[in-house]
């Protein structure tokens, strides 16, 4: 094989590659953690983000395999004293098996990725969150069964996490229809890239139009890590305040139709809490899944 498994985005590996991940990750679970395929390896985790569910999945993950974890933080190493990324990803790789990246900026992935002779798993950019995906997925097959050709719909902002469900897609082969406000669609790059490949998304103003009869309705926060120095924050508010995921709103999804989030969330501003405290809300099984997504991910990585 030449040069490290990334695992950068969705969009870069095939449907066969991610559908093996997704197995082993179930696998994983199912198995509970006795094995120790992972002992004696280590995965450095940068952080130029918060992170809760990402940063603990990841260690637990990494160490449930029998391997270890070490935080960085801009703040707290030379990252944030301007050695370069390129240097970085040198030095790491001649000290750990991988690396996760959370970053601002899509770039620094790539250069971190061009760089380092081991693994880099992308932990979220302002771009894309693949982890993540791997987890919703992974949660919805669990709840609804398989996800080809259902329909998922999103109601918010056009994000780094509806730009994945895009990835996701078509990648999974289903359809997505995806409610934002017009100003903050998602790229058109990624769009044209949906219909290069055949992927069935449907982009509307429409919030009751994209949840009609869909199989799970997803949403995400209104301000975004990065979004919130914006002085147009309020301005996204008035934009997003009518594509809150409500019980009229969910009334309109499948009868089974599930209820996905990312987390963290705001009740009240994106999703009310009745409907994500509500029973058709997964979202704790959702995060439960990034720890068993991540493992399936670290072995694909590693292997
Ligand atoms: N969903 C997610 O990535 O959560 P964290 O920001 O807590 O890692
Ligand atoms: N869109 C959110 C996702 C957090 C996991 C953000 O980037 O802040």
């Amino acid at each position: 094989m030449s040069g490290p498994r990334h695992f950068l985005d969705l969009d870069r590996l095939d449907a066969g590659t991610l559908r093996g991940i997704l197995d082993r990750s179930v696998a994983c679970k199912r198995a509970g953690g006795a094995a120790r395929p992972l002992a004696g390896k280590a995965l450095a985790m940068i952080f130029e983000k918060p992170s809760t569910r990402t940063r603990v999945s990841f260690e637990r993950g990494i160490q449930q395999l029998g391997g270890a974890a070490i935080v960085l933080e801009p703040a707290s190493s030379q990252l944030g004293r301007g050695e370069t990324v390129a240097d970085t990803a040198r030095v790491l790789s001649r000290y750990v098996d991988a690396i996760m990246i959370r970053t601002t900026s899509e770039e620094k992935l790539l250069e971190m990725a061009e760089h380092a002779s081991v693994p880099v798993i992308n932990g979220l950019t302002d771009r894309t969150h693949p982890c993540q995906l791997m987890a919703d997925v992974m949660t919805f097959e669990e709840h609804r069964g398989p996800i080809r050709d259902r329909v998922v719909a999103w109601s918010g902002d056009g994000n780094n996490m509806a730009t994945s469900w895009i990835h996701a897609a078509v990648r999974f082969d289903f359809e997505l229809r995806l409610a934002c406000p017009g100003p903050l669609g998602p790229p058109k790059e990624m769009l044209d890239w949906a219909a290069a490949e055949g992927g069935r998304i449907v982009v509307t103003p429409e919030a009751e139009a994209a949840v009609a009869d869909a199989d799970a309705v997803v949403t995400d926060v209104w301000v975004s890590m990065g979004d919130e120095e914006d002085a147009g924050a309020r301005a996204r508010h008035n934009l997003l305040r009518g594509y809150q995921v409500d019980d009229r709103l969910m009334s309109l999804a499948k009868p089974e139709a599930v209820f996905m989030h990312c987390l963290p969330a705001h009740r009240g501003e994106e999703v009310t809490a009745s409907v994500i405290d509500g029973p058709r809300s997964v979202v704790w099984d959702e995060a439960e899944n990034r720890l068993h997504a991540q493992k399936g991910i670290l072995l694909w990585c590693l292997a």
